[in-house]
């Protein structure tokens, strides 16, 4: 029998124990050993809970407790979560763990901790809930040079952009909907500002080019600017309007890396992901394009991940597991606002069709969007490629125009 100990008992916490339990039979085979849970760690009460025995406020009775070989932290943030994986980690403890705001920040720290001490630190969970994407990223996939990861990466987004698109929702009603569904993060502005994907897209850049990358170094930009007229001029260019998060290695080596919302061409394989789903593309030299789709937020769903790691511990207690990176470098992540991108441009002007002839001279190859249902005076293009620098120097220069909104124009 192993015993182990889950830190942090809320959405996906529960869950944890919730599946381990039900699935112990099954579970107990996979793992060759019985799976226990010792010990859960919470402030709060549980009185009603078939665990509340082994419920305790103190992390000491976890990290001293000589019998728990695998601690599983489910506590989301950086702190104490940091604290307490490490003293585990130091302890003689693998870690479980679906906290991405922990493994973006630290993850090669914690890496190099695990591997230091021959144990493992597995965070499965921590990119797109439920669907299998770091093992696979990095085993299944190991013989390409992968030169881009892109992909929805947040459930709560892809939710409220569908009810958006397809329903003509708004974007408050859209987000209590999905927080009365438990999809959102505690403090949901990391979901709508884009910082959940951007923790995401860190570690999958990480793990897809082996040097750390940070969530600081890239330039993140969430959905809460976003209109129903950004949508509908989506629409009707013969799109549709996602949060994406993005990392491709140049050829100097370097990373391109952002968080944005972006009009993607209703053939792109990502246009067809709804809802709270999430899908990360992959794209290598050998495989070409793959496509990885499911649940990316939910309790049982992102439990799913957790306990898989934990049977995958259980079964190399005694052996190091893959999972590195080498710690980030500044310079290494370039501004994207000196990459070159289309850009879906909308303007407000009192004559639309001289701003669109002072355009076509000024900036020639821009595609004109008529939408139904949008503002009166506007004018909406999908420029060429250019970088940001060069498409607000040709803005600026046009008479009588206003910028309403800038969105990106994905080429996947
Ligand atoms: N709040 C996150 C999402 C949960 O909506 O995707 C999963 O990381």
């Amino acid at each position: 029998m192993i015993k182990i100990a889950i830190m942090g008992y809320g959405t996906v916490g529960s869950g944890v124990a919730e599946v381990i339990q039900k699935n112990a039979a099954s579970i107990t085979r996979k793992a060759g050993e019985q799976i226990e849970i010792a010990r859960i760690l919470d402030l709060r009460d549980f009185p009603n809970s078939p665990f509340r025995d082994r419920f305790t406020k103190d992390f000491e009775d976890i990290v001293n407790d000589p019998d728990i070989r695998i601690v599983v932290e489910t506590m989301g943030g950086l702190r104490p979560a940091y604290d307490f994986v490490k003293s585990c980690l130091s302890a003689g403890k693998s870690v479980v763990t679906s906290n991405k705001e922990l493994v973006a920040a630290k993850g090669d720290e914690l890496l190099a901790l695990a591997k230091a001490n021959n144990l493992n630190f597995l965070f499965e969970a921590s990119v797109g809930g439920g669907i299998p994407i770091l093992r696979p990223l990095d085993q299944c996939l190991a013989a390409n040079e992968v030169y881009e990861v892109a992909g929805i990466l947040n459930g709560t987004t892809n939710f409220i952009l569908t009810k958006m698109i397809d329903e003509g929702m708004t974007f408050e009603y859209a987000l209590s909907l999905a927080q009365q569904l438990g999809y959102a993060e505690r403090d949901p502005s990391a979901d709508v500002e884009g910082a959940d994907a951007c923790r995401k897209i860190c570690i999958l850049a990480s793990l897809a080019f082996g040097r750390h990358v940070y969530p600081e170094q890239v330039l993140t930009e969430g959905i809460t600017r976003v209109t129903l007229d950004d949508v509908r001029y989506a629409e009707a260019w013969g799109g549709v309007l996602k949060l994406i998060g993005r990392a491709k290695r140049l050829e100097d080596g370097r990373l391109y890396a952002i968080v944005c919302p972006m009009f993607l061409p209703k053939n792109s394989p990502l246009a067809e992901v709804h809802d709270v789903f999430n899908a990360i593309l992959v794209r290598g030299d050998a495989i070409g394009d793959v496509m990885f789709y499911g649940r990316g937020a939910g309790k049982l769903p992102t439990a799913s991940a957790v306990v898989a790691d934990v049977i995958d511990e259980v079964k190399h207690l005694d052996a190091r597991k893959y999972l590195f990176w080498e710690p980030g470098e500044e310079g290494y992540v370039i501004d994207c606002r000196d990459g070159s991108d289309r850009t879906f441009v909308r303007l407000s002007c009192t004559d639309s069709e001289k701003a669109w002839a002072a355009l076509n001279f000024s900036l020639p190859g821009c595609e004109r969007i008529r939408a139904e249902g949008v503002p009166a005076g506007e004018l909406a293009v999908i420029t060429p490629y250019l970088s940001e620098q060069e498409l607000e120097n040709k803005l600026a220069a046009l008479p009588d125009a206003q910028v309403v909104s800038r969105i990106r124009v994905a080429d996947f």
